[in-house]
């Protein structure tokens, strides 16, 4: 079986194909054409561009996904594509494209969930080959960064406790099975993915802010390592006298007695402000003038401890209350070095009975595959009457800025 997904709901256009042989799945082709470049400008995604982008390139996208795997339309089984939630402008132009194609093909539609394909792309790689095509429009860097740690995977065993962290959710989702959703916490106020794009706002580092905190707090990371290489050197005397020169931002974590799994990061957001202003009055340096590189760096670290501490120690409060058998994390924040290896050494320490997954960056942050997986496992779930059903969603599915994830 193979199975087109497309995904357009917020600023990648997004379309993988994915075969289906004896319950085995391969991604055969994973295209992601990025708008970074023409949101950075201003500082976020616009909703009106997004869509005018996504519209103009759709069709290459589809044409190179379909070229990449070596198949037509008409080969397609199933089309898949994001229903929301996400910007409405640019969802319609990923709802309408798959409804025009189901359309025109003749061909099952199926809407899903953006945030249910961040949670199966932990699927990719079960019981089969595990591969990364066709990333080259994603963050460059970080993939070369990336450590595989992803081997092949065996079956997941639930329940499943995912940490879900992106632009637009924060939330800690219990499945006992297949699509059996338990939101068990989620924030309060932003989600830690924005939190992260309004400090990189705050320093001054562009958009989107997760991949560059991350990447200036590892510089800042690398200076301590020397720094304190070079502590090491010195006598107990000399020790002291360097260590009380060190006045190191602290910022608050918020929520972690709060006896729930819920999250608040507008509190540390806050923080992070009020310091940067603090630091620019008294070294008299206005807005527009830029932040001291080492400055800047060592609080994109201290943020990023901050938010990295919160979401983990939330999921292992939550693993020793639901004991899960695996956990793994979904959507762009777990592109995340940091989160990823602290969640791991946190797992090892506290939980170690319980596995960690991981899935490839490629698969972290929005892209289509994550799409044609859910719907390859929903589509599995089925009666051949609500398969049946599908083959009318060219007419009425519909959008939906605003959905809920469903059971
Ligand atoms: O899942 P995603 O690609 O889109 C949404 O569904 O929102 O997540 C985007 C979010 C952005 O806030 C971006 O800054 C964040 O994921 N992100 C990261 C990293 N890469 C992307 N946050 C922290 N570290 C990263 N390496
Ligand atoms: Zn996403």
């Amino acid at each position: 079986m193979l199975i087109l997904g497309i995904e357009t709901s917020c600023d990648e256009t997004a379309i993988a194909i994915l075969e289906k042989i004896d319950g085995k799945l391969s991604v055969l082709s994973n295209v992601v054409s990025s708008q970074i470049a023409l949101h950075a400008k201003w500082g976020g995604v616009v909703p009106n561009l997004a869509a005018r982008e996504h519209l103009k390139n759709i069709i290459p996208v589809l044409k190179s996904a379909l070229k990449e795997a070596n198949k037509k339309m008409e080969d397609i089984d199933l089309i898949s594509v994001t229903q929301g939630p996400g910007l409405i402008p640019a969802l319609l132009i990923g709802t309408n494209f798959a409804k025009t194609l189901s359309y025109i093909y003749q061909k099952p539609l199926l809407g899903i969930h953006h945030i249910e394909g961040h949670i199966y792309a932990n699927w990719i790689g079960v019981n089969s080959k595990l591969q990364i095509t066709n990333y080259k429009q994603i963050q460059k860097e970080q993939i070369l960064n990336f450590k595989q740690e992803v081997k092949q995977k065996e079956e997941i065993k639930f329940p499943v406790l995912a940490l879900v962290v992106s632009g637009g959710h924060t939330q800690l989702i219990l499945m006992e099975d297949h699509f059996k959703y338990q939101i068990i916490g989620e924030t309060q106020d932003d989600a830690v993915g924005e939190a992260f794009d309004k400090v990189a706002r705050i320093l001054g580092l562009g958009y989107p802010g997760g991949p560059i905190i991350s990447a200036q707090a590892a510089n800042h990371e690398l200076r301590i390592m020397n720094y304190e290489s070079n502590l090491n050197k010195l006598n107990s005397n000399e020790k002291k006298l360097s260590e009380k020169n060190i006045k190191k931002p602290i910022f608050p974590r918020p929520m972690l007695n709060s006896q729930d799994f819920n999250f608040s990061f507008s509190g540390l957001k806050t923080s992070v402000l009020y310091y940067v202003k603090k630091y620019r009055k008294e070294n008299n340096l206005d807005d527009n003038t830029p932040l001291p590189e080492e400055f800047m760096q060592e609080v994109a670290y201290e943020f990023q401890e901050a938010a990295t501490d919160i979401l983990v120690i939330k999921t292992i409060q939550a693993a020793k209350k639901y004991e899960p058998k695996s956990i793994f994390l979904a959507g762009g924040v777990s592109a995340n070095n940091d989160l990823r290896e602290k969640m791991d050494e946190a797992i090892k320490k506290n939980i170690p009975h319980v596995t960690y997954l991981l899935q490839p960056i490629a698969y972290s942050t929005d892209n289509a595959a994550m799409i044609a997986v859910a719907a390859a496992y929903r589509w599995e779930r089925m009666t051949s009457q609500e398969k049946n059903e599908t083959s009318k969603n060219w007419k009425t599915l519909s959008a939906n800025a605003q959905l809920k994830i469903y059971n």
